[in-house]
């Protein structure tokens, strides 16, 4: 399903299930591997883990994955979200700080060098938020490298919240070595939209627990 079409012939487009993923599976590895290869991450992803990375994603119920393609099938960026609570990792780290049931957690998120400061990577993360189903999620989570860079620069100024939590993430880096580093989870609390028979002029106040 396309969302979007950018006047410079960029798509925003929306893949509900492993088969929509077709088209796009080689070339979203590709992007995957080069984007997390970078600093401050230096991980190393074959082709294959990147691929089983979408397809789990795709799998996970209400999950949310956007690709921006460029020509007919070449993705030079991506936008993935799924329910917290469908992550244990993510689950364990949030619990007793916001509701794991009513957190979406925006999984990932990475725009090819080329294609870098043209506005895909805040549109990745405003039409995931807007396709969170905010009746029911209170709140977005993520995560970024705790070595301050861009994204969290980008984050703070799209209304993301520093809760102050840290994690460490077990990855195998570009040198061929298994080794941690530390992520910081900021969180956005999510306002609630008016349901069509609730007044026009519209309800905008966040609910749930405040981060
Ligand atoms: C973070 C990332 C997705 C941003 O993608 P992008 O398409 O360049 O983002 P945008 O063009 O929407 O820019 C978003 C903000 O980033 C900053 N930014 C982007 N390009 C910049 C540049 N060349 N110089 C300075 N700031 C820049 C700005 O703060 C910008 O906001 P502004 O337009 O209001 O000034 C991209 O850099 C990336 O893929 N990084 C590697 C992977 C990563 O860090 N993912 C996030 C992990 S959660």
């Amino acid at each position: 399903m396309i969302l979007l079409e950018r006047p410079d012939g960029i798509r925003i487009v929306r893949i509900f299930t492993p088969e929509d993923s077709l088209p796009y599976r080689a070339s979203f590895a590709g992007a995957y591997q080069d984007i997390f290869s970078e600093p401050p991450y230096n991980e190393r992803f074959f082709p294959s883990e990147a691929q089983s990375i979408l397809h789990r994603n795709l799998e996970t119920p209400e999950n949310i994955c956007l690709f921006a393609v460029k020509g007919r099938a070449r993705v030079v960026g991506f936008g993935i979200g799924v329910p917290a609570r469908s992550k244990p990792d993510i689950a364990r780290d949030l619990r007793g700080l916001l509701p794991v049931q009513h957190t979406f957690y925006l999984s990932e998120l990475g725009v090819l060098e080329s294609a870098r400061g043209q506005g895909l990577g805040k549109t990745l993360v405003d039409m995931r938020i807007a396709a969170i189903e905010h009746q029911k999620y209170t709140h977005a989570v993520l995560r970024v490298s705790a070595v301050r860079n861009l994204s969290y620069d980008m984050y703070m100024k799209m209304g993301f919240e520093d809760i102050g939590v840290y994690t460490e993430v077990h990855a195998r880096r570009v040198d061929g070595r298994v080794s941690t580093d530390r992520r910081l989870f900021l969180s956005k609390l999510l306002t609630r939209r008016a349901k069509p028979e609730e007044s026009l002029d519209g309800e905008t106040e966040g609910f749930g627990t405040s981060s």
